[in-house]
């Protein structure tokens, strides 16, 4: 073994797939209810945590969209990205790729000037105050259809200095990604990265879709692209990476266990793997609780977390120097393990 099994010293870690308003733990939903006077159907933190299970993807959304509207000035969006950032550096995350979706917080009446404002207010100051380099990506809801995505989009343009890429969340089975084309065009033009959630729920063809028409460079989740043998294959040859959230996973119920998940096909595989939160306040966990379950429920061992912490340094979107630094402290730190 390279390391002891909860190393005191946790590896430098990218979290490429997370979404801020999923970092919304109960007590700062309670918080900011008081707070801004936002009436919730409880009060009681037992009884609110008691309805963070969910059957799928759809389930857990109804909770999510409804909890984002208890987020009302740029205090407490700098709030929340301030109590991700310092629980993600205890993680070992030293750089953050953070998602957020301005189409529900527009629809709630928050400007895009008043979400800009309050997480830069966080990021710009994450390095300094939490030793995380973190930058935002804007998600377009699919669910919203294509027309409204660029809408969104051309209105974010004004603050195109706060966002250095764009995705697509939301939910995923009937919501292809192929009619958002026109939307990543402008993105591309605009000279902003470009990932979308894909093979999540739905299957290969998203995937494929995602990769062949929108031109992404990241798949997020892309655990069904093992379905489809010719998938694979293209993924591994051009190492695409996909970033994968296992606790998401089981709590969405695409695999009923994190012992049936398939990460271990997906490395051994040759699949460029990432491992992230994804919604660390819905799924039981941030980036540290993903690894803790991988090592004693997968029984992932020392050098593939390694392997998966260096996989997140290169898929991540930081200037190459900044990634060199960490891939030659991950390299340091197994030369002295070995
Ligand atoms: N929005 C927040 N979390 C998501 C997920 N896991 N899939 C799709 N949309 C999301
Ligand atoms: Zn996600």
């Amino acid at each position: 073994m390279f390391f002891s099994p909860a190393p005191a010293q946790p590896l430098p870690l990218a979290e490429l797939h997370m979404h801020i308003e999923g970092s919304l733990e109960p007590e700062m939903l309670l918080r900011l209810a008081r707070r801004n006077a936002v009436s919730l159907p409880t009060e009681d933190l037992e009884t609110l945590r008691g309805r963070y299970k969910f059957d799928d993807l759809q389930s857990f959304l109804n909770l999510y969209y409804e909890s984002m509207r208890v987020l009302r000035t740029e205090r407490d969006y700098t709030e929340l990205a301030d109590a991700y950032l310092e629980r993600a550096a205890r993680a070992g995350v030293v750089r953050a790729e953070i998602f957020f979706d301005p189409q529900t917080h527009l629809e709630n009446g928050i400007p895009l000037d008043v979400v800009f404002n309050g997480l830069s207010a966080s990021l710009d100051s994450a390095r300094e105050r939490f030793g995380v380099s973190a930058d935002l990506i804007l998600c377009v809801e699919r669910h919203r259809g294509p027309e409204a995505a660029e809408r969104v989009l051309r209105e974010a343009l004004e603050f195109r200095d706060r966002f250095i890429g764009l995705g697509m969340d939301s939910a995923e089975v009937g919501y292809p990604p192929a009619p958002f084309k026109p939307v990543y065009d402008i993105a591309r033009a605009e000279g902003l990265h470009l990932v979308a959630h894909a093979g999540e729920e739905a299957g290969p063809d998203y995937i494929w879709q995602a990769l062949d028409v929108l031109g992404v460079e990241r798949i997020d989740h892309g655990v069904r692209a093992l379905e489809d043998p010719a998938l694979v294959d293209r993924l591994v040859a051009e190492q695409i990476p996909l970033t994968v959230c296992p606790l998401s996973n089981v709590s969405l119920k695409v695999f009923r266990e994190l012992g049936h998940h398939t990460l271990p096909e997906m490395i051994g595989r040759g699949l460029m793997v990432t491992i992230n939160s994804d919604d660390p306040a819905y799924f039981g966990g941030y980036l540290d609780d993903n690894f803790a379950a991988l090592r004693g429920e997968l029984g992932i061992d020392e050098e593939t977390v390694a392997r998966l912490a260096e996989n997140s340094i290169r898929a991540s979107f930081a200037p190459e120097a900044e990634k060199a630094g960490w891939l030659a402290q991950i390299a340091a730190a197994r030369g002295a393990d070995a």
